[in-house]
C-alpha cells in the first residue's frame, strides 16, 4: 500500500525511500545526486546517439561489450577520485555519491558481462571455458568477482552488520579490483594503448595520493606543492612506462618514444592528459585555499555585544 505521492505507511513523512535514489539521507532532493545520476546514466544516450548516427559497425555486440566495459572502469575510477576530490576541493558532500558511482560501475560491468553472454550465443559452457581458458577473461571475471562483493555489500544494512572497520577494510578490495581492470583492459587493447596509458595514468595518480595521504596521516591535508610533485612524478612515471611499454612490443627504442612525446603534430600523448588532470586539481587546491582566505578576510567581524 502506499499513501498520496507514493509514499509507503513504513516510510514516515521526510524519510526517503531506498528507490529514491535522487534524495539525499534526509530525504531533501539532491542536486549534486541529480547530477551525478545524469553523468551515470550519459554513456547510455552516447550509445543511443553513436547508434542513431553512425550505427555499431559489423559487431554491434562487440562494440557495446567495449562501451559498457569502459564505462564500468571509468565510473570505477571516479569511485576512486571521491575521497581526494572532496578533501582538496573540501567538499564533503560529495561522499553522498560514491556510492551510487560503486554501484554504477558494477550495473555496466553486469551489462558487459551479459552483453558478453549474447556474444557467445547464451552458451553458458562456452563462456565457462572462455573465462577459464583466456588469461584476459580470467583476470576480468576476478575484478567481476570483486565488484560484485563490493555492490553486495553497499548497503547501510551491510556497513552494520559488517561493523565499520571490518567493512572498510573489504572495501580496500577497489584497489586490487581497479588493478585487474586495469590489466584486462590492457591485454585486450590490440594497437593504440593511448587510453589504457592515460586511464592507468589517473589509477597511479589515486593510488600515489592515497599512499602520501597514509603516510603523512595525521599530519593534515596535502599541501599545494605535495599536489604538484605527485602530479609531475605520476607523468614522468606515465611517459617512462609507455616508452618502455612500446618498445618492448614493438622492439624500437624507447627514446624515440620518449622524444615523440614532444612531437604534436598528429596527437598528444597520454603523459601530458595525465599532467593536467593533476595540474586541475592542485589549481583547485589553489583556488579553494584562495577562496577560503577571501571569505576568512570578508567574513563580518563579530559586534561587540556578541563578542
Ligand atoms: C567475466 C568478466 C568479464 C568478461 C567476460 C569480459 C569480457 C570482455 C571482452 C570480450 C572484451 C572485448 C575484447 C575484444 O574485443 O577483443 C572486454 C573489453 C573490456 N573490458 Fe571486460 N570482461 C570482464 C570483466 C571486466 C571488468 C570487471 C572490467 C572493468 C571494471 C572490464 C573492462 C573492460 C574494458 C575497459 C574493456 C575494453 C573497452 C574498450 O575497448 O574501450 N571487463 N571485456
Amino acid at each position: 500500500m502506499t499513501l498520496r505521492g507514493g509514499r509507503s505507511p513504513c516510510y514516515p513523512a521526510g524519510m526517503k525511500m531506498p528507490w529514491q535514489i535522487w534524495r539525499d539521507r534526509r530525504g531533501r532532493l539532491s542536486w549534486l545526486r541529480i547530477a551525478t545520476l545524469a553523468l551515470l546514466i550519459m554513456p547510455v544516450g552516447i550509445a543511443i546517439h553513436a547508434y542513431a548516427t553512425a550505427g555499431f559497425g559489423a559487431r554491434p555486440l562487440n562494440d557495446m561489450i567495449h562501451r559498457a566495459g569502459y564505462w564500468a572502469l571509468i565510473f570505477l575510477l571516479a569511485s576512486l577520485a571521491v575521497t581526494p576530490l572532496r578533501r582538496v576541493a573540501r567538499f564533503g558532500n560529495l561522499i553522498d555519491v560514491r556510492r551510487m558511482i560503486g554501484v554504477a560501475a558494477f550495473f555496466y560491468i553486469a551489462v558487459h558481462l551479459s552483453l558478453y553472454i549474447a556474444d557467445q550465443s547464451f552458451s553458458l559452457t562456452k563462456v565457462a571455458s572462455e573465462i577459464v581458458l583466456r588469461l584476459y577473461l580470467t583476470i576480468g571475471f576476478v575484478a567481476l568477482l570483486g565488484l560484485a562483493v563490493l555492490a553486495a555489500t553497499s548497503t547501510d544494512a551491510m556497513v552494520k552488520r559488517l561493523g565499520g572497520m571490518n567493512w572498510r577494510r573489504l572495501h580496500q578490495i577497489v584497489y586490487a579490483i581497479g588493478l585487474l581492470a586495469l590489466i584486462h583492459y590492457f591485454q585486450q587493447t590490440k594497437a593504440d594503448v593511448s587510453v589504457p596509458v592515460f586511464v592507468s595514468g589517473l589509477f597511479i595518480w589515486l593510488m600515489g595520493y592515497r599512499l602520501i595521504a597514509w603516510w603523512r596521516r595525521g599530519a593534515g591535508e596535502l599541501s599545494t606543492v605535495l599536489l604538484l610533485a605527485l602530479s609531475v612524478a605520476v607523468a614522468l612515471l606515465v611517459f617512462a612506462g609507455e616508452a618502455v611499454g612500446v618498445s618492448i612490443a614493438y622492439r624500437v627504442s624507447p627514446w624515440i618514444i620518449l622524444k615523440s612525446n614532444f612531437d604534436f603534430t598528429y596527437d598528444i600523448r597520454p603523459g601530458w592528459y595525465v599532467l593536467a588532470a593533476g595540474l586541475a586539481v592542485a589549481a583547485l587546491d589553489i583556488a579553494r585555499s584562495r577562496f577560503a582566505a577571501g571569505a576568512r578576510r570578508i567574513a563580518p567581524q563579530p559586534s561587540p555585544e556578541r563578542a
